[in-house]
């Protein structure tokens, strides 16, 4: 019978010494530059790159878009169902940071209308190359009164609109031959469950997005398209700071003490839309205070 626990019946192997001539030939194959300094900063620029930002009119989505035009991009779209922030974010984003900002309004689970502006995205703004998905939604409501169709909205918005962005951009990206960034904002909840509140919806759908993005992550990789998310842990904005009861809990079971500023996920996700991190895909980075090591 075969011992499962002992390596050596599994086929592990121990490979012989390198000899003398191995490793002069493996020193021989490393080129040999002259040191000088590299410029590792430079290569978190976006200069002349565009990004499209679902959910971009307000909240993570729009900080998250503010700190990708700090960095040079040449266009901004922003897609949202809300016009009047969508107008406002590019308008702003326009005139703080010279970008090319477009807003379109789109609901991310209506595929036609998707596709069609992700078309409208390329003419207008050029080919593209950065998707952060942002548009997001969640509720809290018991599981056994959950009604359907509200748990089906959930997941039809956090899951099925994000990949329906990501597949019309992703159809892009594989004609246009020159690879791409694809960026889910999931969250800690995709990990762990959030206490007290009842979330079930919202919880599964972030667990759901990050097993997406591995699975794009493998496929895309001959593309040279890379799929990473970032999942945030409480971050202090104003929806957050409305449930007063909770508040104080939330702050309590994070090690750091306090919620996050939206602007701290803006590092990462430079990093992941930039040539910085193109090493990486199919990682999720999670940015939560410490709270999910508890
Ligand atoms: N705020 C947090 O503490 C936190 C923590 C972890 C993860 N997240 C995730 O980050 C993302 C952004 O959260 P936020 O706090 O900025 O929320 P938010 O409500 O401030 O922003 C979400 C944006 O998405 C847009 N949106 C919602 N449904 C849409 C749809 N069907 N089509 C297009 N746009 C739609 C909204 O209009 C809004 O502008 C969400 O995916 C959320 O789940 C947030």
């Amino acid at each position: 019978m075969t011992d499962l626990n002992n390596n050596t019946a599994k086929g592990a192997v121990v490979p012989p010494p390198p000899s003398a001539a191995d490793i002069a030939a493996a020193n021989a194959s490393i080129p040999d530059v002259p040191f000088e300094p590299k410029n590792f900063l430079a290569k978190f620029r976006l200069d002349g790159k565009v990004a499209v930002v679902t959910g971009g009119a307000r909240g993570l989505g729009f900080s998250m878009a503010e700190g990708l035009c700090s960095v040079g991009l040449k266009g901004i779209a922003i897609l949202d169902v809300q016009t009047d922030l969508g107008l406002d974010a590019i308008k702003k984003l326009h005139g703080a940071y010279g970008v090319q900002a477009q807003f379109y309004k789109v609901d991310v689970r209506d595929e036609t209308a998707v596709n069609d502006i992700m078309d409208s995205i390329a003419r207008d703004l050029g080919a593209i190359d950065i998707v952060v998905n942002s548009a997001g939604v969640a509720d809290l409501v018991h599981a056994e009164e959950y009604p359907s169709e509200k748990f089906r909205r959930v997941i039809d918005i956090n899951l099925n609109g994000s990949f329906l962005v990501t597949q019309a951009a992703a159809k892009h990206m594989i004609a246009q031959g020159r690879g791409g960034t694809i960026i889910f904002i999931a969250s800690m909840s995709g990990s762990i469950v959030n206490w007290p509140q009842p979330q079930s919806a919202y919880n599964a759908s972030k667990a759901a997005v990050k097993h997406l993005m591995k699975s794009l992550a493998a496929e895309w990789a001959v593309h040279r398209i890379r799929c990473n998310s970032i999942s945030p842990g409480y971050m202090d904005t104003a929806l957050n700071r409305s449930y007063t009861t909770l508040f104080n809990e939330w702050k309590d079971r994070t090690p750091l003490g306090r919620l996050g500023d939206p602007d701290e996920l803006t590092g990462a996700c430079i990093w992941l839309a930039s040539e910085s991190s193109a090493f990486c895909t199919g990682s999720d980075i999670v940015i939560d205070g410490g709270y999910t090591v508890l």
